[in-house]
């Protein structure tokens, strides 16, 4: 592995750079989230911005777009240091952020939106036909029409425009947060292919990911954090192992989980399905073991997600009966979460806009907040109690924070992640559905939530994955179903689940 020291400005001819920043460091508050780190980002190159959950990635790019302001240091374009850089001057200058939340006008077409960032700018001076035949040819085969209302686009597609709009900006230094969470692989390789066309025109990525494959794909330098501080680099990712590239990023070497498959032919089911008809998906029979977990599987639409909410009662079902093994069924259940606790099933949704953590709370009230109940089962909340089941999660999902008194907001994006999940499996259900658990969270403690789904299945706790992270469904699950246009086309076992496998299946 050949690793570079962290590189020092200036040592380079400057116009080998695009950007540069130098000795930047930010503290909130007492906490230190950057300190003093300087690296030089080559022009026309895409590099990689590394590091586990709470490193300083976003803080760094949010400085470097102009959405946050450094404790001290200077950011340098083209060899120009810019004082106090917001957001508007670094997109006039050419550099564009594009966070995971889309930033987009709903009422405005998807063309308006891909137009968004360049008529503040060139106002007046605009080619409107040739904009049009321009975004008409880069929409073109992301099966985003160029006159829907962006509101009504679905999340990836919205996901897939807010790149678009930087890349059609004219950007010259384009920030990437983690943009590839909800991509299908075929979403993946229509962006990376975008990317690529624009790095030949002279354009720079600064491309944060969470995914080794990815960065080994699309990377051409990398930069790590570790704890706020740049931790080292490779110039030549193109000589890196994955294992090497977690080694960088953790600073140890990784041991991969892989479950022990097991089969359950013929344990009573903890979910039984019968002629289940959905709104978009319809399953003849499906039995999950007490157990057992399974991962649902597929493009977006083909039925895997839809199904995993009606199994939750999120979604009524048209016909058909979804029975637990104490005999009751989820229909028309109320989505409370302590009414869900009352029936033994949890539910960690992938949208953590709208089901996720509450950010003004502290980690450790989020953690216990569905399993008041279990908390308060004696008729009255125990402190202790609750103090007791926010602690163990807290310190079992490793969520880097000071403590769990600490408030949510102000944690990196996947330790909020990670709180979602504590507050799942602290409800201590018997049926845990998980829709992309690991999304967002870093490669080491990954392999952590991968551990403890596979002890509570050995408690006897059933579990259902939903994920398009094919590598965590290979480590994690005993059987897959495949759906396809509203069904389960096939189903894996055993050996016959091999990422490659699962990657193959996916219809071009
Ligand atoms: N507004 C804030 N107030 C206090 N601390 C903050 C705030 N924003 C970020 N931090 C802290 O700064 C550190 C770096 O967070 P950052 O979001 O940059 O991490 P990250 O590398 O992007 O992680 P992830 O992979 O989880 O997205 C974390 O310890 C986080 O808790
Ligand atoms: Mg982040």
């Amino acid at each position: 592995m050949r690793l570079t020291v962290p590189m020092t400005a200036g040592s380079q001819a400057a116009n080998d750079h695009v950007l540069r920043v130098e000795n930047i460091s930010k503290a909130y508050g007492g906490a230190v989230a950057l300190r003093d780190v300087s690296l030089a980002i080559r022009r026309g190159s895409i590099h990689g911005l590394l590091g586990e959950n709470g490193a300083g990635k976003s803080t760094l790019v949010g400085i470097i777009s102009g959405q946050r302001q450094p404790t001290t240091g200077t950011l340098y374009l083209d060899g120009v240091a810019l004082a106090h850089a917001d957001v508007p001057s670094m997109e006039e200058a050419g550099v564009f952020l594009v966070t995971q939340e889309p930033m987009i006008i709903d009422h405005l077409s998807a063309a308006e939106n891909l137009m968004l960032g360049i008529w503040p700018r060139r106002f007046g001076f605009v080619n409107w036909r040739k904009l049009r035949q321009d975004a008409a040819r880069m929409l073109a085969g992301t099966g985003i029409d160029l006159d829907t209302p962006a509101g009504k686009l679905d999340a990836v597609a919205r996901r897939k425009l807010n790149i678009l709009r930087a890349m059609f900006s004219g950007g010259k230094v384009i920030i990437l947060d983690e943009p590839t969470a909800a991509l299908t692989v075929e979403d993946r390789q229509q962006l990376f292919d975008f990317m690529r066309r624009l790095k030949a025109d002279g354009v720079t990525f600064i491309f944060i990911s969470h995914y080794n494959d990815e960065i080994l794909d699309i990377c051409d330098a990398v930069s790590v954090l570790r704890d706020g501080v740049l931790a080292g680099g490779s110039e030549d990712v193109g000589s890196l192992t994955s294992a090497q590239l977690s080694e960088l990023v953790l600073g140890r070497g990784l041991v991969l989980f892989q479950r022990e498959r097991r089969t359950f032919a013929e344990d009573a089911p903890a979910v039984q399905l019968r002629d289940v008809v959905g709104p978009s998906v319809r399953v003849p029979a499906l039995d999950i073991r007490p157990g057992e977990v399974v991962g649902f599987t597929g493009l977006p639409g083909a039925g895997a997600k839809e199904l995993a909410r009606c199994i939750f009662g999120l979604t009524p079902v048209q016909s058909g009966t979804i029975r637990f093994a104490d005999g009751s069924a989820p229909q028309g259940l109320p989505t409370h979460p302590r009414d869900a606790f009352e029936a033994g099933i949890a539910f960690l949704s992938d949208d953590r806009r709208r089901d996720g953590a509450i950010g003004q709370m502290s980690i450790g009230a989020n953690i216990s907040l569905s399993s008041l109940a279990s908390v308060a089962r004696s008729g009255f909340l125990s402190r202790d109690a609750e103090l007791r089941l926010s602690d163990r999660y807290f310190a079992a999902m490793g969520i880097k924070a000071a403590s769990a008194a600490v408030a949510v907001d102000t944690l990196s994006g996947g330790n909020q992640q990670k709180v979602c999940l504590g507050r799942v499996l602290a409800t201590g259900p018997r049926v845990l559905i998980l829709d992309e658990p690991t999304r967002g969270i870093d490669v080491g403690v990954k392999q952590d939530v991968l551990r403890i789904v596979d002890e509570l299945s050995r408690t006897g706790v059933a579990v259902i994955i939903v994920s398009t992270d094919t590598d965590e469904i290979t480590r994690a699950a005993d059987r897959v179903c495949i759906f396809e246009n509203g069904a389960i086309a096939r189903e894996l076992t055993g050996a016959e689940i091999t990422n490659d496998r699962l990657r193959g299946l996916e219809p071009a």
